[in-house]
């Protein structure tokens, strides 16, 4: 049994937005006459508030977090608060995003899809490559049956599939408005 493998998915589709994100960014930054960034930032803080912090951060911080803090889980060291703040970061790099669409800030609003970019994709990487791990070595089988019940609860209140769904439909649309 996994406790992390969902979430690793669900960071798949994350990177895809990001991408998407970050291309919108460079080309309208290259020509600042489109209007692309404008026009998709609203689907991408659509995507950011309902699936990456609204699903798959609050997964992970009222659960896996929450079970990677029971004694003994975490031995050597323990990356909780510094992913917990990453996660404040990313939300702060979201309001910027919404300030300089009210403004019709193009540089501001770049800059901080590029930031929140970055910062996602680092923390993407931490969690994959060293914290997912860990967990997946820390937790015994009996906390990753109670998480997976855990995870089943929310993924039920958020209606998983059609979240997947609303969100695997528009990132096409985007990647075609983008070609
Ligand atoms: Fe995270
Ligand atoms: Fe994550």
């Amino acid at each position: 049994m996994s406790a992390t493998a969902g979430l690793m998915q669900e960071h798949q589709l994350i990177l895809k937005y990001i991408d998407l994100m970050e291309r919108c960014a460079k080309l309208n930054l290259q020509k600042p006459d489109i209007q692309i960034l404008f026009d998709q930032t609203v689907f991408f803080i659509d995507f950011i508030h309902e699936f990456a912090d609204k699903f798959h951060h609050a997964k992970e911080e009222n659960i896996l977090f929450r079970y990677l803090g029971t004694p003994g889980v975490l031995t050597h060291c323990n990356p909780i608060p510094q992913m917990m703040n990453e996660h404040q970061q990313a939300r702060g790099f979201v309001r910027n995003m919404e300030k300089a669409l009210r403004s019709k800030n193009l540089h501001d609003l770049a800059e901080s899809a590029q930031n929140y970019a970055g910062l996602l994709k680092m923390h993407i990487y931490k969690e994959d490559n060293i914290l997912y791990p860990m967990a997946e070595r820390g937790l015994s089988d009996d906390l990753k049956a109670s998480i997976s019940r855990e995870y089943a609860e929310t993924e039920a209140e958020f209606d998983s599939p059609a979240i997947w769904e609303k969100y695997d439909a528009l990132r096409i649309k985007l990647e075609n408005d983008l070609t």
